[in-house]
């Protein structure tokens, strides 16, 4: 008889939430493709966010406000091909939960039944509690996401930090408690003082994950092209760029150009040749090639 039990490795929700329990802290990175989400894979993250921020990194938009269900949906469904054990979390992007609550269920439904995601993420604290606590109650896992809301620029006038006055800081916390309540699994803290984070962490039993909210938080999580140094012009204070990747890939391509133009690319190893012109040994190599292809 087969058993229905994760495999060890693989990560689910309530095995992220008692990390919490155990002071282990949680790694979390957004991926946009199955090529990185290998990768990610490999490197042992617990949690995968499809963040709406591929507005910005992917398509080139200045805030994330473009993004579509479908752009969603494309992207979750690409992630979830390349990953074996993190949970996936996708984003709800704008317009698509605001609006009705009967369109929001569906649609946070067509993003785990076509993009494979175990879980979506919305902003925004009491307002969408009720929404949180609707989806939850049918099986829809919901992660929240308080203090800087992304999808609230306009708003704001510009990305900035929130939760610096006493008013927003219990703002915050009664948000964090609301969407506890309504049936939350965990919670993304942006852009807030390390101190209130600390504060909201505390106030509930669900898992934090900050980015550019301190080191207090369950977890951290970073934009995976940030972390990567993706993006030279892009330098906000809370990004640690763990490796310098615009500096490799422009160097590579540099190689690639300077040696196709003086022609040491494609060398004899990168060509094919005809069967006339192989001696015996490429003969064996070519008959194994075609006979496999
Ligand atoms: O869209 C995104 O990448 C996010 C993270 C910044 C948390 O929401």
């Amino acid at each position: 008889m087969s058993s229905h039990a994760a495999p060890k490795n693989v990560l689910t929700i309530p095995k992220v939430q008692k990390k919490k329990v155990l002071g282990e802290k949680i790694t979390m990175v957004t991926c946009y493709d199955a090529t990185f989400a290998k990768l990610v894979d490999a490197a042992g993250i617990d949690l995968v966010l499809v963040g709406d921020s591929l507005g910005m990194v992917i398509q080139g938009q200045k805030n994330t406000l473009p993004v579509t269900l479908n752009d969603m949906i494309y992207h979750t469904a690409a992630v979830s091909r390349g990953l074996s054990n993190p949970v996936i979390i996708a984003d709800m992007p704008f317009m698509s939960y605001q609006a009705e609550f009967g369109v929001a269920l569906k649609n946070a439904g067509t993003l785990m039944k076509k993009g494979n995601a175990h879980s979506v993420k919305i902003e925004g604290g009491m307002e969408v509690a009720e929404l949180a606590y609707r989806m939850s109650r049918v099986g829809i896992p919901v992660m929240g996401h308080i203090g800087l809301e992304p999808q609230k620029v306009h708003s704001y006038g510009g990305f900035k930090v929130r939760g610096k006055a006493l008013s927003e800081e219990r703002k915050l916390i009664k948000d964090a408690k609301a969407l506890e309540e309504a049936g939350c699994w965990s919670l993304v803290i942006e852009g807030v003082p390390s101190e209130v984070a600390d504060k909201i962490t505390q106030a509930v039993t669900i898992p934090t994950i900050g980015i550019g909210s301190g080191p207090g938080c369950d977890g951290q999580v970073l934009v995976l092209y940030d972390l990567l140094g993706l993006d030279p012009s892009f330098k906000p204070k809370f990004v640690k760029k763990y490796v310098d990747l615009a500096t490799v890939v422009t160097d590579a391509l540099k190689s690639y150009v300077d040696e196709v133009k003086t022609k040491q690319f494609p060398a004899d190893e990168h060509q094919f040749h005809r069967l006339a012109l192989v001696t015996p040994l490429k003969k064996k190599v070519h008959d194994c090639f075609f006979n496999t292809f």
